[in-house]
């Protein structure tokens, strides 16, 4: 396993980290095993994976009771993250989805993170959060300024509950304001082969900064596995659904890139996930890679990623099969 720097706190990482969001199970997953998930995250730590994501949202706390449970006894071995500002509890905030019968709002209150922050070390079992995320930004008409949630976010740090700040599905203006009143040491955001949108967006302000960035939905909830086929039917309340590559259009084409890469799969021995995580990890900028799994030989099987060194002109070759796919 490779580890990595968070930006400035002087914590380093597993490149690969485990995500957790399936393993909270609900509309978007379906139902999740626990005991296979408590596996699947001690596994990872077995193998070397050190960074272990969750958030409140994920299950709505079920995430992180499982997390909570797994890591019982290897608290010193895990860089725990966590989130805020996703909020259910009452109607503080702005309207921002409605999942299970929950209206989950958008919430930087720092009334609102004191209470999550104590809910969150409740359910995972711990009196300390390596690394505290906001979730989602604040908008209207329940606006918090960056300003205030970061002078609460550098609170919590001075009080030692939790050692590093980071913010997620963030703008270069967001990014510019946390810097301006504390110390933001990660982003969390969206990227994959297929969604290279931070590419243009916020790596150079991560880089002239820097700060760390951990990628999120890397395999594109399990497509860049190439366990999705064309006879897979995507449900509307699923995650997947929010992923315009399943459409069958577009799902075709990916099938047809990932099957021509078969001579590399063959060079390097290993699997699709594999070979699509190791390019992932390669690119400028991309820290961290979350890979989420609910299944011990998933996350067995994605670790490995790590040994695959593509040459140069490998990586270009992935990287110009995949601008193909937009033509
Ligand atoms: N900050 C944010 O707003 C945000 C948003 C999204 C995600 N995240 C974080 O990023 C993490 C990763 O993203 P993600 O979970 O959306 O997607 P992902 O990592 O792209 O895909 C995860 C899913 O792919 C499948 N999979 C993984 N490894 C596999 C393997 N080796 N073989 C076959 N299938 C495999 C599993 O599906 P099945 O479980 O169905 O088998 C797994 O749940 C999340 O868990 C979460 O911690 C953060």
């Amino acid at each position: 396993m490779i580890y990595r720097e968070l930006g400035k706190s002087e914590i380093k990482a597993s490149a690969i980290g485990l995500g957790t969001w399936a393993i909270g199970g609900g509309e978007w997953w379906g139902d999740s095993d626990e005991e296979k998930s408590i596996q699947t995250i001690q596994k990872a730590v077995e193998a070397g994976i050190t960074l272990i994501d969750t958030a409140p949202a994920y299950g709505f706390g079920k995430s992180e009771e499982v997390v909570g449970k797994a890591i019982k006894g290897i608290r010193d071995k895990v860089i725990l993250s966590t989130k805020c500002g996703l909020w259910w509890n009452d109607e503080r905030g702005s309207k921002f989805f409605e999942q299970s019968g929950y209206q989950v709002n958008r919430c930087l209150d720092p009334d609102t993170i004191k209470q999550e922050i104590e809910m969150s070390l409740k359910r995972l079992g711990t009196d300390y959060i390596d690394v505290y995320f906001t979730h989602w930004q604040s908008m209207d008409p329940y606006f918090t300024p960056i300003e205030k949630t970061m002078e609460c976010l550098m609170d919590l740090k001075r009080q030692g509950l939790i050692k590093a700040i980071g913010a997620s599905n963030v703008s270069k203006e967001n990014i510019e304001e946390y810097l301006k009143y504390g110390q933001l040491d990660v982003i969390q955001e969206k990227y994959s082969m297929l969604d290279r949108k931070l590419e243009t967006t916020l790596v150079d302000t991560c880089l002239e900064n820097n700060l760390s960035i951990m990628a999120y939905s890397p395999l594109e909830q399990g497509l860049l596995t190439g366990k999705i086929g064309m006879d897979y039917v995507v449900n509307p309340k699923e995650a997947r659904a929010g992923i315009p590559w399943y459409q069958p259009e577009k799902r075709i084409k990916v099938i047809n890139m990932l099957n021509s890469w078969k001579d590399l799969t063959e060079k390097y021995d290993c699997t699709l996930s594999q070979l699509v995580v190791a390019w992932t990890m390669w690119q400028p900028g991309m820290s961290h890679v979350l890979c989420g799994a609910r299944k011990p030989e998933q996350i067995m099987e994605t670790v490995k990623a790590s040994e695959v060194k593509l040459t140069e002109e490998e990586i270009a070759r992935m990287r110009k099969d995949v601008l193909s796919l937009d033509d």
